[in-house]
């Protein structure tokens, strides 16, 4: 199945931090990525700003590096790469100073979308979001993206919303958690509310327990110093797990619309209860094989900063009381893997004798790699030796299931940069919804630094610490293995 591309409106895209990397990672590859599909109007600009001096020759040539190291098959295609490369430009402006914003403000149209992208520490979001209105740059309708970390506690974060919102509205700020645009993120809210199947059973009388695994392989080093002033906590639970519990608990919402889910999201952050030190588990990882440790990697010998962490959480609600939601995630594990699995409840009664055949419904929702879903279902174990029950899985990867091209996932960023062109903000979190986020992390951060805890050293390589096992043997329960 070929997707279908639809051009967005012409649009003049200013990247600050247009040398950094981020934008050479993700943002550059991912917008020629959208050229290449076709869905940039041939008005469309992109115009790189940083501090350092360089010709627009020179950011071309710097962004062509940057594709051909991070999207090596797309840049195979010259002729299409030249082509993007002759819509780029760039700007050395000074965030603090006066250099650079009158050549902005000539450069950008008033006729055509602006946006502006704040792909820089968020010390500078103030002084990017006070020169861009005061020397009268953004247009009224101007929007502006931010990336994470949006703050690193809840007076930190209120703090930033209050900087952005004296230059721009709620509907101007973008706030970036990429893994809503993930393809798979998105897909759990049309599995969820474009299917009948489910939701009927989507409550804690039929569901025991959920379990959202974020499993990554590579470990810290090289970005350790910023690493180890945030911690798991802060880098994946805060967003990215806390987005992935937000979809698959929240209410349905009235319409596919930014308010509409993000209203939905923040009932079930705020209905989130504080978790108890029992209910959490931290870890460090150990080096070997070569590689190093997290005290190693984070060039802090004394580091109490958790590489992985392992909580219970629990939603005081109707529809969640009484079901566990187990999250884990955590660096250098046995492999990358992201996935969120449903674990429903027995059936009332057997008819079957054979009780050591059953096991649990599972809808598993893979989001990488090999992004799909499956439902484990009993069925008969063939052949004539009575009624024997196995487990299979219902299977639809979206590989097998959509044809190769779907294997070919967009990355998050191209599906995130579009939207905000779009206008689009369904997937992008609004101000109160991080401010929920950390008012429930602060305590649990807190707690562990009053309580002086140290996390727990694990083997690069494995699932994690021996508590985090515990933590839902305990239950009765087990983790998914990790593969
Ligand atoms: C980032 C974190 O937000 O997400 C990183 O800062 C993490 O520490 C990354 O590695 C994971 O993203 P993905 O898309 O590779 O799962």
């Amino acid at each position: 199945m070929v997707a279908r591309v639809i051009p967005v409106e012409a649009f003049d895209l200013v990247i600050f931090g247009g040398t950094g990397d981020l934008a050479r990672r993700k943002i550059l590859p991912g917008l020629f990525r959208r050229f290449q599909a076709g869905q940039m109007p041939p008005e469309a600009r992109i115009i790189g700003a940083a501090r350092a001096e360089h010709s627009d020759d020179e950011f071309r040539a710097l962004v062509a590096d940057a594709v051909a190291e991070f999207m090596p098959k797309a840049a195979q295609d010259k002729e299409a790469l030249a082509a993007f490369l002759q819509r780029l430009s760039y700007v050395a402006i000074d965030a603090k100073g006066t250099q650079g914003w009158s050549q902005l403000k000539e450069t950008m149209r008033s006729d055509v979308v602006q946006a502006y992208y704040f792909s820089v520490a968020p010390a500078l979001f103030g002084d990017i979001a006070l020169r861009l209105t005061d020397n009268g740059i953004a247009g009224p309708d101007a929007r502006i993206v931010v990336e994470k970390p949006f703050g690193r506690d809840l007076a930190s974060a209120r703090a930033l919303n209050e900087t952005l919102a004296k230059h721009f509205t709620e509907s101007q700020i973008y706030r970036i958690d990429h893994y809503l645009g993930k393809e798979t993120v998105q897909n759990l809210m049309a599995v969820r509310f474009a299917n009948i199947l489910f939701e009927p059973l989507w409550k804690s009388e039929y569901i025991d327990h959920v379990q959202i695994t974020v499993a990554e392989t590579v470990g810290v080093n090289g970005r350790g110093a910023y690493y180890d002033k945030s911690g798991t906590m802060r880098d994946m639970v805060q967003n990215h797990l806390m987005q992935l519990l937000c979809l698959i608990a929240m209410e349905p919402p009235y319409h596919f619309d930014p308010d509409a889910v993000r209203d939905e999201k923040l009932k079930v952050i705020r209905a989130l209860d504080p978790v108890q030190p029992q209910d959490i588990v931290r870890g460090q990882y150990l080096g070997g094989g070569g590689e190093g440790s997290y005290l190693e990697d984070s060039e802090n010998p004394h580091s109490r900063t958790e590489s992985y962490i392992a909580l219970k959480v629990a939603i005081s609600n109707w529809r969640w009381k009484g079901t566990p939601f187990y999250l884990r995630t955590g660096k250098r594990l046995r492999a990358r893997a992201s996935e969120i699995a449903v674990t429903f409840r027995e059936p009332p009664h057997s008819i079957f004798d054979d009780a050591e055949g059953w096991r649990e419904n599972v809808l598993v929702i893979r989001l990488q790699p090999d992004e799909g879903m499956h439902l484990m279902v009993m069925i008969k174990e063939p052949g004539p030796g009575g009624m024997r029950l196995t487990q299979v899985p219902l299977d639809m990867s979206f590989a097998t299931a959509l044809g190769p091209e779907a294997a070919e996932v967009p990355d998050a960023y191209e599906r995130l940069i579009m939207d905000v062109i779009r206008g689009n903000q369904t997937l992008f979190m609004r101000g109160d919804e991080v401010e929920a986020a950390w008012a429930w992390t602060d305590p649990i951060i807190e707690g562990w630094e009053a309580r002086g805890d140290r996390p727990q050293p694990y083997d690069a390589g494995t699932s994690g610490p021996e508590d985090a096992l515990m933590l839902m043997h305990r239950d009765g329960r087990r983790w998914r293995e990790i593969k």
